[in-house]
């Protein structure tokens, strides 16, 4: 049997996704300034970058066109609904369509947004859409041990620690681990109320589950 995710042309690349916090939109050439503030503080960049101290504003301008406004990776701009702010970024890079993978990453860039449970809202609308319109079988990411605020969000959506490489960060004057994370299609078909019905497991959505974690 042949499987392939419907991951190429633009058809899988949204205009918005909505939700009840957040609304997902494509990114436009304005926001390149709120960009260049996220990137260029160091609190982001200790949290998420590999390399020590924070991107320079080549890196940044470089990032932003081919990440964000490119057409290689699904790049979302994360607003708040309420007021259409625009408080951060997340994104599918290396989609797959021939094994069904994707890698994700999200950076609420505005520190005041944080802890609001608007991450967490981006990434389950994210996975989503990977499992529910691109008919991906597995969403990855990576994420530094010490970031204990995204690990919780990531499983809060789904996410499973699947494995670490020892000691490959150096931050704060000491070794972490960097943890790899990842959730099937499968393990989201047993969560998600906008899940169908799996006709060949039976598998159904459990809302209970849902309603706690994501509030509805
Ligand atoms: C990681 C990030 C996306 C999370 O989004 P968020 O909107 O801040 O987080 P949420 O409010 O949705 O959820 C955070 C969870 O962590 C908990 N939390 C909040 N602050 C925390 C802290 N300082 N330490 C540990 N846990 C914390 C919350 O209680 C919540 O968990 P719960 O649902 O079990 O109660 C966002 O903080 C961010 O972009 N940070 C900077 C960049 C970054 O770290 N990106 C990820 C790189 S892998």
């Amino acid at each position: 049997m042949v499987y392939r995710a419907p991951v190429a042309g633009r058809a899988w690349f949204p205009a918005s996704i909505e939700g009840r916090l957040i609304v997902l939109r494509r990114h436009v050439p304005e926001n390149l300034a709120a960009f260049r503030r996220w990137y260029a503080d160091p609190e982001i960049a200790r949290l998420a970058r590999y390399k020590d101290g924070a991107m320079t504003v080549d890196e940044i301008d470089r990032f932003f066109q081919t990440r964000a406004l490119g057409t290689d990776s699904m790049t979302m701009a994360i607003h708040v609904s309420d007021t259409d702010r625009l408080i951060g970024t997340c994104a599918f890079s290396q989609l797959d369509g021939d094994n069904g993978s994707t890698l994700y990453h999200i950076t609420i860039g505005e520190r005041d947004a944080w802890g609001q449970g608007f991450g967490t809202e981006a990434t389950r609308l994210m996975v989503d859409h990977a499992f529910g319109t691109l008919k991906l079988h597995r969403v990855a990411l990576s994420v530094f041990e010490f970031n204990e605020r995204a690990i919780r969000s990531y499983l809060a959506c789904g996410f499973t620690v699947e494995g670490r490489s020892r000691e490959a960060i150096w931050r704060d004057g000491r070794w972490w681990d960097e943890v790899s994370m990842s959730v099937l299609q499968p393990e989201w078909l047993r969560r998600s109320p906008t899940a169908p019905v799996d006709v060949a497991t039976g598998d159904s959505p459990r809302p209970g589950i849902a309603a706690r974690l994501f509030g509805r």
